[in-house]
């Protein structure tokens, strides 16, 4: 296997607050680290760096972990640049603008929504995503959620089943029958593909008690429950994903002190989707409330061609520092870290020997960078699974 060396780096983010300097980001200066096939070998001071087959010079540049991008929706096609135009000019979001897109991915083939999908991911790996989750929620029939999954899995190993993202307009008489399908036949052929099962718990979409029945069905099918909760209203979302042990409620942009408890004295996330809130003009989510009280907060991108059609984490991060009040340390742990903690996984969202070795070169100093010099693109160099990829 071959080993590569990392020389020069100014200031390393190895999200080990042993390894660095005692903060949750454990940063490191002048320091070194050598890939060992896909796996991180070593991480210390640049002056100590071992020989390697390979060496790579940051001359001083920032290495952080490659982002972990927790929340997406990659298979669908078409657009809505309509939608988006006439929310820009004073028109609400609501969750029916997701009927466009289910039409829209119900009439492409297979190869057109795998060239989609792959056009993101790799827009997403330009910008440092070297993990990223996604989900069905645009077929909404037995054979679209199910070919949707099918293709996800060409290209991750998170895939969220979500079949009760909005009820189709075809079920729109008897959405009983719907969440029935849902928990039935649809999840039958979707979860041999899946890790998660999700649900948009929402006014328009689905109550608490069908969350309830869907995310119970998938668990008793070895699918663990994710959900959207609390997005366009206060609502039961975030308490049901506690009740469940959810790996993360995602969104929480309208949360009740009793909501902020609930996810304090448990092991869900909070994943906030600040890309949702800029391209609907929504209130941004109370991050400082949540990090405040002890909450676990990731940060992803929710890209979808709907709510927030953006792939940029460092955009999202830019948007947290400056709107959400998050400091630029929490904001690149939270997009690291804390999606690696959304998905409950130990071996990503770190630089720390033995970890997946998913790393992504700045072209800059210091990770403060990518909020301070918001919308430049500042990813020099990705590698993912030991894998210069950029
Ligand atoms: O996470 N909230 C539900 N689903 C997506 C939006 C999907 C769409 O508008 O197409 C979201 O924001
Ligand atoms: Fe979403």
């Amino acid at each position: 296997m071959t080993t590569t060396v990392i020389t020069n780096i100014g200031s390393l983010v190895t999200n080990d607050p042993a390894l660095g300097d005692g903060t949750p980001i454990g940063l490191l200066q002048d320091a070194a680290v050598v890939i060992d096939g896909d796996r991180i070998a070593w991480v210390g001071p640049n002056a100590d760096a071992p020989a390697a087959d390979e060496a790579v010079d940051a001359a001083g540049r920032a290495v952080i972990p490659g982002f972990v991008d927790s929340h997406s929706h990659l298979l669908f096609a078409g657009d809505r640049t309509q939608e988006f135009n006439a929310r820009m000019s004073g028109r609400a979001y609501t969750a029916g603008g997701i009927r466009t897109t289910v039409a829209a991915t119900r009439a492409a083939c297979d190869e057109a929504l795998e060239a989609n999908l792959t056009h993101y991911l790799r827009e997403a790996l330009r910008q440092g995503t070297t993990t990223f989750e996604t989900k069905s929620g645009y077929g909404l029939t037995v054979e679209d959620e199910a070919r949707a999954l099918r293709i996800a899995a060409r290209h991750t190993d998170e895939i969220t089943y979500l079949g009760a993202h909005i009820v189709p307009p075809d079920y729109a008489d008897d959405p009983a029958a719907y969440v029935a399908l849902v928990t039935g036949e649809m999840l039958d052929a979707c979860a041999p593909y899946a890790r998660w099962v999700d649900v948009f718990c929402e006014k328009g979409a689905f109550d608490g008690d069908q969350a309830r029945a869907i995310l119970t069905a998938g668990k008793a099918k070895g699918l663990h429950p994710r959900v959207h909760a609390n997005q366009l209203s206060y609502g039961p979302g975030v308490q049901l994903a506690v009740e469940l042990d959810a790996a993360s409620a995602d969104h929480c942009t309208h949360l009740t002190d009793a909501d902020v408890d609930a996810l304090a004295s448990s092991e869900t996330v909070a994943t906030l989707l600040p890309g949702a809130e800029f391209s609907t003009r929504a209130q941004w989510p109370d991050a400082r409330r949540l990090l405040d009280a002890g909450v676990t907060v990731a940060l992803s991108t929710d890209c979808n061609p709907g709510s927030s059609f953006t792939s940029s984490v460092p955009f999202c991060i830019a948007l947290a520092v400056r709107d959400m009040k998050m400091t630029p340390d929490e904001a690149i742990w939270s997009a690291t870290a804390g999606g690696a903690r959304a998905l409950r996984r130990t071996d990503i969202g770190r630089i720390t020997p033995g970890a997946r070795a998913d790393l992504v070169l700045l072209d800059a100093p210091s990770h403060v960078h990518l909020a301070y010099r918001p919308g430049v693109p500042l990813v020099s160099d990705v590698w993912r699974q030991g894998k210069r990829c950029r």
